[in-house]
């Protein structure tokens, strides 16, 4: 496997989704152009379990069975999409990825990140991102911006103690293995942002063209 697969995760808020465009820009002008895609989603059939994890319903959702949605739609992104761009060599760039399962699901709904791990392990071997950007923010100030951006989903509903809690995991991950996450400071302006993100984009184009 030769390509590079890049995950950019983060809190609500963090300008993940905003900040990815410009991210693969960058990359497709310096010669590499980027496969783009998101989770919970990314084909067909994993676009319709995100649909009922974000969407509201009238009975609550099991956390177990958030779980395993997640990763049922993780297998099936996985093994058609981007397994096979990454055996092309192609770097992948998602929207969200473990990270964000071990945040969401493991620090905000309090399951046991053991649990986590087996099915990490089931569904991905041993297939990790290569590099993981960290859009940090406070949690007021993503919710704010997340609030102003659309109606909010099934999990941008939560409590400011789960978004802190997403937010803490996300920064203890981190810390455990530097050498895979570069944390970028969401909070200031885009045009911060951008700047905050030009060295992660640089050590992308060496490692491609290395
Ligand atoms: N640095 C920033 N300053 C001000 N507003 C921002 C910034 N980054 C993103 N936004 C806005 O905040 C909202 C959330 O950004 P988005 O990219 O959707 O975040 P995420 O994908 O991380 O949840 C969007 O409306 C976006 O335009
Ligand atoms: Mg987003």
């Amino acid at each position: 496997m030769s390509g590079l697969f890049i995950t950019f995760e983060g809190p609500e808020g963090g300008g993940k989704s905003t900040n990815l465009g410009v991210f693969a820009r960058a990359l497709s002008d310096g010669g590499c152009e980027p496969l783009i895609t998101r989770e919970p989603g990314g084909t067909p059939i994993a676009e319709r379990i995100r649909e009922v994890l974000l969407s509201h319903h009238d009975e609550p959702m099991e956390s177990d069975a958030e779980l395993l949605l997640v990763f049922a739609a993780r297998a099936q992104h996985l093994n058609s999409l981007i397994r096979p761009a990454l055996a092309q060599g192609r770097v992948v760039i998602s929207d969200r990825f473990t990270d964000a399962t071990y945040a969401y699901q493991g620090g905000g709904r309090g399951i046991d990140k053991d649990r986590i791990s087996v099915l990490e392990n089931w569904v991905q071997g041993v297939l990790r991102p290569d590099l993981t950007l960290v859009f940090d923010l406070p949690v007021e100030l993503g919710m704010e911006r997340a609030r102003a951006r659309s109606q909010l989903d099934r999990f941008e509903v939560e409590e400011m103690t789960f978004f802190e809690a997403v937010r803490r995991t996300y920064l203890e991950r981190a810390a455990v293995s530097p050498e895979r996450y570069r944390i970028i400071d969401a909070s200031g302006s885009l045009n911060e942002v951008r700047e905050a993100m030009q060295p992660v984009i640089a050590e992308v184009l060496e490692r491609w063209h290395a």
